[in-house]
């Protein structure tokens, strides 16, 4: 028997470079998606999968994130006064969406480093990983599949997404084994944006991880990689390489998945989003046919 999952772990402490100077003085995650920020689709994820317990790891500039899923008194009132119950709702609506906990990271020493800070708040327990820069379509749930992944193998299990060969440079590569299960993989390498041409597979690992608390142990001593930084990507590579632990398994995605990670997949992301929105698609889509039709 594995133990059920709970718990959501969120990290949100990179300095989020790539889109400078927006995330100056603000987080990344707090960039609007349409008109909610992107953090809040994730945490609507990790709720949707039954895990209301999410612990954010934060850094610098995390009062945004905080008061984002805490109340807003004034704002409340406001808007209660004047009788917006609609807006009031949508104010609402993200502070009682979860159990929210804070840990700072300090320095971002990267990803690897961030997950670790979860080791006091997340115990001997399996947790889930989301990260901001994945948006997940509700409709195609990912996470769900994941922790039955997790259950059946008793294994850590990350999400796979195939990507073009001109794409892998950008994320963490796989090398996989087919298992019996059509969407589910055994991995048995890992390579952190590998050089262009050197990639392993066009299996990218996209930001869902669920993952056993071994994984701490394991982080303890990853030394820092790619980048200067911790990488979570190591600490995997070192699990799927010892048996004892269980493995590590792929989940390839299938479904919607908009990625907000860069300046123009994020700038995709909202369109892909707002054509679909009832109350914004139907000026969008035609708006959008002339726009693209007087394009050079
Ligand atoms: P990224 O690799 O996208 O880095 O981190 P970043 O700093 O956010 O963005 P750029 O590349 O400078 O534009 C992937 C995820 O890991 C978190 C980030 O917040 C993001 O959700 N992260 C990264 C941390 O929490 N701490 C770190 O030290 C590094």
């Amino acid at each position: 028997m594995t133990t059920a999952l709970t718990k959501a772990v969120i990290p949100a402490a990179g300095l989020g470079t790539r889109f400078l100077p927006a995330t100056k003085a603000m987080p990344k995650e707090m960039l609007p998606v349409v008109d909610k920020p992107a953090i809040q689709y994730v945490v609507e994820e990790a709720v949707g999968a039954g895990l209301h317990d999410v612990l954010m790891i934060t850094g610098r500039n995390k009062a945004a994130l905080e008061n984002h899923f805490d109340r807003m008194y004034e704002l409340e009132q406001t808007l209660e006064a004047k009788g917006d119950r609609e807006k009031l709702r949508k104010v609402e609506y993200s502070t009682d969406l979860a159990d929210m906990h804070y840990v700072r990271q300090g320095d971002p020493l990267g990803l690897g480093h961030a997950v670790l800070r979860a080791k006091m708040h997340v115990g001997r327990e399996p947790f889930a990983v989301l990260l901001g820069d994945d948006i997940i379509d509700p409709r195609d749930p990912l996470l769900s599949r994941m922790t039955e992944v997790y259950e059946r193998r008793d294994a850590t299990v990350v999400a796979l997404l195939e990507v073009p060969a001109s794409q892998t440079h950008m994320y963490g590569v796989a090398t996989v084994e087919e298992t019996e299960d059509d969407d589910v993989v055994r991995i048995t390498g890992l390579v952190e944006k590998p050089p262009q041409g050197e990639a392993p597979s066009n299996y990218a690992i996209i930001g869902r991880y669920v993952l056993k608390p071994e994984i701490f142990e394991v982080l303890e001593h990853t030394a820092p990689g790619k980048g200067g930084e911790i990488q979570l990507t190591d600490a995997l590579l070192e699990l799927a390489n010892d048996e004892s632990s269980g493995g590590v398994y792929g989940v390839v995605f299938r479904g919607r998945r908009y990625d907000t990670g860069d300046r123009l997949d994020y700038i995709k992301a909202i369109v892909q989003l707002a054509v679909e929105r009832e109350d914004l698609g139907v000026d969008l889509r035609p708006w959008l046919r002339e726009f693209a039709a007087n394009l050079d």
